[in-house]
């Protein structure tokens, strides 16, 4: 079975960015120049897939009009000989489609995946949270799509993460199988003591449509959402179901200070950035 269907769940309210993500969507946010999201999908353009289909909720109008063409502004840059901006402008949407649904509560991860059933089908997909920013040299979608292809279960992204931060994280327990891979043999959510491991789940997943009579049976939690993790333990009942620890540097985006990491490291790697930005950095003499 191909995957050709990257789902980006991006109607969460980024409580943690307030006030700068009152009107301006967080998958916005700027990473050194280009918006978070962007990450995501140039990541799944590289990875093989196509069609792009986002989650979107109040205030996101934004991220359509992002990967939309904007005629006027290619207008504008054709007329001042801008030509690289005009490459950059029109790499954007490039090789990809583009279909939007919308999520009119935000009522949990789980029930944003879910509102795309219909238009995912009977397929399997790969699911993107645009928060988790990975510099690596095989995108980890394309790493994970490899296990995919042997194994034809879902996969989740996984990372050791220290004993003392496994509480901010889904926790996988979960036999090793082969290298970097585990077979998953239960999920905690934010486990507040004995962690199952220190194997903590990314924001990288690839599904079977499984997923959606799983998360049928799942029952709603706290306010009324409905979540990814319970979902999936739901699915272990029915599916084997794989964790990937991928190789690459994650930065978590949806954090004010893994955001703040995230535009350092990126910018360090610039050419037109690194040495100014590095001369800066020494000054501060930490
Ligand atoms: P987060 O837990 O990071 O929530 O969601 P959030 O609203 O984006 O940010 P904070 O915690 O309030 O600062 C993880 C991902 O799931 C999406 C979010 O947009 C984000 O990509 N999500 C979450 C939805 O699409 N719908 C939801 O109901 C909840």
């Amino acid at each position: 079975m191909k995957i050709t269907k990257a789902i980006f769940p991006a109607a969460g309210f980024g409580t943690r960015f307030l006030p700068a993500t009152k009107a301006i969507p967080k998958e916005m946010l700027p990473l050194v120049d280009k918006p978070l999201i962007q990450y995501g999908v140039e990541e799944a353009r590289d990875s093989g897939l196509k069609e792009i289909i986002i989650v979107t909720g109040m205030g996101k109008t934004a991220i359509e009009d992002h990967f939309d063409t904007s005629v006027e502004l290619e207008l504008l840059l054709k007329e001042r000989g801008k030509k690289e901006l005009l490459k950059i402008i029109r790499k954007i949407a490039d090789k990809v489609h583009f279909a939007y649904t919308r999520q009119s509560e935000p009522l949990g991860l789980g029930h944003a995946i879910h509102i795309t059933k219909n238009l995912v089908g009977n397929e399997s997909f790969a699911v993107f949270l645009s928060d988790d920013i990975i510099d690596s040299d095989v995108p980890v979608m394309k790493q994970m799509l490899s296990v995919f292809k042997e194994k034809q279960s879902p996969v989740i992204a996984v990372q050791k993460v220290p004993k003392s931060k496994t509480h901010l994280y889904g926790v996988i327990k979960g036999k090793k199988v082969g290298p970097r891979t585990y077979r998953v043999l239960d999920l905690v959510e934010k486990p507040k003591s004995s962690p199952p491991s220190n194997l903590a789940v990314i924001g990288r997943y690839i599904l079977t449509p499984g997923i959606f009579k799983a998360l049928e049976r799942t029952p709603r939690g706290r306010g009324g959402e409905l979540q990814l993790t319970d979902g999936l333990r739901e699915l272990l009942k029915s599916e084997e179901v794989y964790a990937y620890e991928f190789s690459g540097t994650r930065f978590d985006a949806g954090d004010k200070a893994g955001f703040l990491q995230a535009n350092i490291s990126y910018a360090l790697k610039r050419k037109d950035m690194a040495r100014e930005l590095r001369l800066f950095l020494k000054k501060l003499k930490l």
